[in-house]
């Protein structure tokens, strides 16, 4: 059986990368919605309809778990999918807010995300749920996914781009930025150049993936890595993944070599 993963394009590489080191056993799917993306600038019936045939393809592809590794895609879809496919387990990523206003130290918290995200009922319900001191800001950044499907990661239009979109906030009053869209994670050296050296950033797609082992290990269909721990430079040689583009298999060679080119920068991208 496999585990499938998806999001409108490449952001949910972020959640896959590490799901491979932490379930090397495992065979995933990854699907991205490439005739679709982006996601978050789309309305909500459209994003469900999206959601609704990925979670059909998964199914008819042999899948023990579907993964949403798309924080828009959560938001909007998650609850009514798991009504429609009750058996199938569904687990979806939603922005580390709790985590990051436990960390803050009473300091402020920024959350980024695309529009639709910041203008879902979910979010701004785990906001009023955990932020007690209303500690938590809430930005958008509608651009940035665009960025990350052209392999634009790194240029002076992301740096300006960016730096205008943070420049309503001071950021020194700051301790915590959460990366509420899994494309954000490609733009980690920026932001990074950008934010002052205190403020952490975070994302939900490691505690998504415990999740997802919790809920394998209590159906008693989790595979256990072989060896305790493992890391990328030992798993990457031996990763069963097929890839996806809204249905269609990628096996074009210069397409999987990109591929390959976007897990090493999520490697690097990791530790900052
Ligand atoms: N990567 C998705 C997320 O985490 C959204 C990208 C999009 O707008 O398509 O929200």
């Amino acid at each position: 059986m496999n585990i499938g993963i998806f999001d409108s394009g490449i952001g949910g590489m972020t959640l896959l990368h590490q799901a491979l080191v932490l379930m090397p056993r495992e065979k995933f799917l990854f699907y991205a919605d490439t005739d679709h993306v982006p996601y978050g600038t789309k309305t909500r019936e459209q994003v469900v309809s999206y959601v609704d045939g990925v979670i059909r393809f998964m199914m008819a592809h042999d899948c023990k778990a579907v993964v949403i590794a798309c924080n828009t895609a959560t938001a909007v879809a998650a609850e009514q999918m798991r009504l429609k496919y009750a058996s199938l387990p569904i687990i979806g990523i939603e922005p580390a807010v709790k985590p990051a206003v436990a960390e803050s130290g009473g300091k402020r918290v920024l959350v980024v995300a695309t529009p639709l995200a910041v203008h879902e009922r979910r979010l701004q319900q785990l906001v009023a749920r955990v932020d007690d001191a209303h500690l938590v800001d809430l930005l958008e950044l509608p651009g940035l996914v665009e960025f990350a499907e052209r392999g634009e990661f790194v240029s002076d239009r992301v740096s300006a781009y960016l730096k205008e979109r943070l420049s309503g906030f001071a950021l020194d009053r700051y301790t915590e930025l959460v990366l509420g869209c899994t494309h954000f994670n490609y733009f980690k050296d920026t932001f990074r150049e950008l934010i002052p050296p205190q403020v952490h950033m975070i994302d939900g797609s490691l505690g998504t993936v415990r999740q997802l082992m919790r809920v394998l290990a209590s159906r008693q269909e989790l595979l256990e890595p072989a060896t305790g721990s493992t890391d990328w430079e030992q798993c990457k040689n031996d990763i069963c993944v097929r890839y996806f583009e809204s249905g269609r298999a990628v096996t074009d060679a210069a397409k999987l070599e990109r591929i390959g080119q976007l897990h090493e920068r999520l490697e690097k991208m990791q530790n900052l």
